[in-house]
């Protein structure tokens, strides 16, 4: 019998369900889900292991083991060019960013964040960006993010100063992919922010606290 342990989390939606696995034995991921690996060894799936922190869409496969995965759902497909059907639910209960982060000029950003809930020492959210929406450049947490893209096409970029002409890499977040630290061994961060091209859903994985395991 299966001993894997289910949660979801908090900030779940009908639409849009984040579920942590503890002890996975055997678990059968039927149609499409973005899986990403939330324990510090890799994990076999299908035939190829998933490093840490990495994460992909799968359907008909069967994770055999896993300390912990996170499993992402959406009751839509996880592309479909420019309108999320749900941005009209999430504009109306999740938090705008004039909110929590104060700025003028992110007064008129459309950008909602959703609640928190936390694994250990790990916060997860989920951010909902309108399409053409500038993020915001920023190079300051207190926390050592990841994002993971669920729906639409963005990227993040880097900056050389706080001037979107100063822009010196870009990386395209497309379903299912979660880029890799921006931030270096001290937390320090370049400057950098997030850039919608569609309507886009991302979760953040924010490390409190410790250093991250190998990456
Ligand atoms: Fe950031």
């Amino acid at each position: 019998m299966s001993q894997t342990a289910q949660r979801k989390l908090q900030f779940s939606e009908p639409f849009l369900k984040v579920e942590c696995f503890e002890d996975v034995e055997n678990l059968w991921i039927d149609s499409k889900t973005i899986v990403i690996n939330a324990s510090d060894a890799e994990v076999v799936i299908g035939d190829k292991p998933l490093r840490p922190w990495n994460s992909s869409i799968f359907l008909a496969v069967v994770i055999l083991t896993a300390s912990r995965i996170i499993c992402v759902t959406l009751d839509t497909d996880f592309f479909s060019g420019n309108i999320f059907p749900h941005a009209r639910s999430i504009i109306e209960t999740w938090t705008p960013v004039r909110d929590i982060i104060p700025l003028p000029h992110l007064k008129n950003t459309k950008l909602w964040r959703s609640k928190k809930d936390r694994i250990d020492n790990v916060e997860f959210n989920l951010w909902y960006a309108a399409a053409s929406t500038s993020c915001g450049i920023h190079n300051e947490h207190d926390f050592r993010e990841l994002h993971t893209q669920v729906f639409g096409i963005g990227r993040m970029q880097k900056f050389h100063k706080n001037d979107h002409d100063s822009l010196y890499q870009e990386v395209f977040m497309s379903p299912g992919y979660t880029h890799d630290p921006f931030y270096d061994e001290d937390g320090k961060y370049p400057w950098h922010q997030y850039l919608a091209d569609t309507d886009c859903i991302w979760l953040a994985t924010e490390f409190h606290g410790q250093r991250l395991p190998t990456l």
